[in-house]
């Protein structure tokens, strides 16, 4: 382990256990000393209809009804298009989108004041199956090869779908901004997010102010796990103009189930795969890919264009055609979390894998070695893959520590008894960093240190401690290369009237990305460190050489420059009596490059591991006929707990990046996204594999269990 590796205490970890950090909802009063009023939100009771009229009771003084007409700049949150209105306009798209705020001093009597009014609608059909959606907000299509004749050549050709379900963040910390109009005339916007400058951009435009006319502060934040990404930047937006109209600071706070079913989730998707087989290899391989993206827009580009390009897997096919659309219904915007889409999309390739081996009659395990990509193969988009991939030693690995092969063998053997067995295996990436050009053509990333006469060195950039460690490993790089203690070196949350613009906190990109520009800085500050003296360093970014360039419109080049490696395996017991899955053992081999903290990283790790385990799972989410989200409460959406915590062995195996701080490589995100693959497959083998039952959904809960089994009875 290099020294870099070695872990410290986290440098947020007091304030937050001791309960003395301050969250949004904890401030008594604005900085100014004034009271705070309560905002809450008017949300759409119908999936879609025309607004007739807001019926508003006569308000109290101090009380406010704030809607579109408010707005002082433009109505539309800046994300990646700008089709997410502030305040809904003349229709609603889903239940749950905010029509208008009541704001005033007594929570109480806002409450009282939302009651009553009322909303005269005209209601419209919802759109809620994806199948039939017809508007999609992205559509792209790309490949290489010759597709039509590897299908005419096959010797087998085999078609499936594969479907996945919402999963939340679930985020300790609902999500909550506030908003305070500073004496000065500016704007100060502050609250739980993950992108302070995502949020800055998005509330400039809607207030019509200049850059300097308003300034964005993360608080402390209590996870995000991508759903603070974009969100923040609505919620922050309806929050500034309410405190525009009313003068005065105003917060707002969702509760659990304002946030379970009106916040951004994982996209569902229906992925429909056709894969072509000659001499035992596959030739060809097809990929439908539809994620239900709801109403608006958000994030759907981005998070589709990380799944598609996952959707072949890491394995060798000639010959590849993907097509990738997102589609509008009349649902809550999906958006960002964890993994990016990609989830969805190694699900389907992973079971076409195991699928098409266990058609074939091979071991599916076997079958998936012998089509791994190596150093120097293409990419699914005709980029390369410049660095060592490590799978092939991580199988190993894994195979060593829980007896894979050999039980994989063994479980796919006929099971008789109640209680049957399960072993199934996943293999992916996590592509380190912005998809394409990202991090060269649209963030540019800036970071700075700043020393001060006593010898302190301040760092300077817009990531956000989300949970993932940055508030220590920023500090811990810079003092590493100043020869520093620990404690001389600091990062505060960041205030966007301090700090430059690095970026936002997404794609586990702020450690790699930002992480290295800190260590370029703190190099520069070490050859011109003057005892005494205040100084200023600072890093630009710059796209490493060998990149080959990305198209995005052909979807053709490097889409990203490195990619964090993973091997999974769960193995399970089910219970054919009840249809209650145990899992035995899960086993996770992560080649993050090198760890900056060991605890910190292995924390990513299990709770990544975790959260992906639980999408597998028991993470269920849907909503109704009318578009209405029923598990809207930690009774109807289960994850996870602490008694839910499985035998998890997570193991790292470190193939270093030269480009990332010390040969670090995104982390985050790489844990979560291959536990469907294994865990599904797992209980499909303990079901007597997919001959006898074929499972091509996620998450595979107890009461799908037991539909199989009894299927099975019939
Ligand atoms: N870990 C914790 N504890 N809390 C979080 O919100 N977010 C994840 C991951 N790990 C998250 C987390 C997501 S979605 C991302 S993109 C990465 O952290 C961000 O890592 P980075 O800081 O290196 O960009
Ligand atoms: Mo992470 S889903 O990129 O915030």
């Amino acid at each position: 382990m290099k020294e870099i590796s070695r872990s410290v205490v986290k440098k947020d970890h007091a304030p937050k256990m001791s309960g003395k950090s301050v969250y949004v909802g904890d401030y008594t009063a604005a900085k100014d000393g004034s009271p705070i009023l309560v905002g809450k939100l008017l949300h759409s009771k119908l999936a879609r209809a025309k607004i007739i009229k807001v019926n508003v009771p006569k308000l109290p003084d101090g009380y406010y009804y704030v809607d579109a007409k408010d707005v002082p700049g433009d109505n539309n949150v800046n994300i990646v298009l700008d089709d997410t209105p502030v305040y809904a306009r003349e229709t609603v798209e889903y239940i749950g989108e905010p029509i208008g705020m009541v704001v005033g001093p007594d929570e109480k009597e806002v409450i009282r004041i939302l009651g009553e009014i009322n909303v005269e609608y005209e209601e419209l059909e919802p759109v809620l199956d994806i199948r039939t959606a017809e508007k999609a907000f992205f559509d792209y299509e790309f490949g290489h090869g010759d597709i039509e004749k590897a299908f005419s050549e096959a010797d087998h050709i085999f078609e499936e779908e594969f479907e996945t379900g919402y999963q939340d963040q679930t985020y300790l910390e609902t999500q909550g901004m506030m908003a305070e109009p500073e004496k000065n005339g500016k704007m100060y916007v502050h609250g739980s997010m993950q992108c302070a400058y995502y949020v800055h951009g998005a509330v400039m435009r809607v207030l019509g102010c200049a850059p300097d006319g308003l300034h964005v502060l993360q608080d402390v934040t209590g996870g995000g796990f991508g759903g603070k990404e974009a969100f923040p930047s609505i919620l922050g937006s309806q929050v500034a103009v309410a405190a525009h109209k009313a003068n005065a600071a105003v917060r707002c706070v969702f509760d659990r189930r304002e946030d379970l079913e009106y916040t951004s989730k994982r996209h569902p998707s229906l992925c429909k795969y056709k894969m072509a087989v000659k001499d035992g290899k596959v030739t060809a391989v097809d990929c439908d890919v539809i994620f239900n993206a709801g109403a608006y827009s958000t994030l759907s580009a981005v998070v589709l264009q990380r799944g598609i390009i996952a959707a072949p897997g890491i394995y060798n096919i000639p010959n590849v055609h993907v097509r990738g659309r997102a589609v509008k219904t009349n649902t809550s915007p999906c958006g960002a979390y964890r993994g990016f889409g990609a989830p969805q999309t190694f699900f389907a390739i992973e079971m076409m894998m195991n699928h098409v081996a266990q058609e074939l009659g091979v071991d599916s395990v076997e079958f998936k070695e012998a089509h791994l990509v190596k150093k120097g193969d293409m990419t699914s988009t005709q980029g390369k893959y410049h660095f060592p991939v490590p799978v092939q030693d991580m199988i190993n690995e894994i195979d060593k520590e829980c007896d894979l092969k050999r039980k994989h063998k063994e479980y796919a053997k006929e099971q008789t008894g109640r209680y049957r067995r399960g072993i199934g295996m996943s293999a992916y990436f996590h592509g380190a960093g912005f998809t394409g050009s990202g991090e060269r053509d649209l963030i540019k990333a800036v970071a700075k240190l700043h020393k001060y006469a006593d010898g302190t060195v301040e760092v300077l950039a817009s990531n956000g401690e989300i949970g993932q460690g940055l508030r220590t490993t920023f500090p811990k790089i810079v003092a590493n290369e100043l020869n520093l203690p620990l404690d001389k070196v600091y990062y505060n949350h960041p205030d966007t009237e301090r700090v430059p613009d690095s970026g936002p906190t997404v794609a586990s990109r702020s450690l790699m990305v930002v992480g290295e520009l800190l260590r370029r800085a703190a190099i520069k500050l070490r050859d011109i460190w003057e005892d005494g003296k205040e100084q200023e360093v600072e890093e630009r970014f710059k796209e490493p050489d060998f990149m080959i360039p990305f198209y995005l419109d052909k979807f053709q080049g490097d889409a990203y420059p490195t990619y964090a490696w993973a091997v999974n395996a769960i193995e399970v017991e089910v219970d054919t009596y009840t249809g209650l899955t145990k899992i035995l053992g899960a086993y996770g081999n992560f080649d993050v490059g090198t760890p900056m903290d060991y605890n910190i990283v292995m924390g990513q790790m299990e709770g990544g591991f975790l959260q992906g385990i639980g999408y597998s799972s028991i993470e269920k989410m849907d909503y109704d006929n009318k578009g209405r989200i029923r598990n809207n409460s930690f009774s109807d959406y289960l994850i996870p707990t602490t008694k839910d915590v499985p035998n998890m062995k997570c193991m790292l195996h470190v193939e270093e990046y030269p480009q990332g701080p010390y040969g670090a490589k995104g982390a985050g995100e790489l844990p979560l996204v291959g536990a469907p693959g294994a865990y599904v497959a797992a209980v499909e083998q303990a079901l007597g594999g997919c001959k006898m039952h074929r499972l091509n959904h996620a998450p595979f809960t107890a009461e799908d269990t037991l539909k199989e089994i009894t299927k099975e009875a019939k």
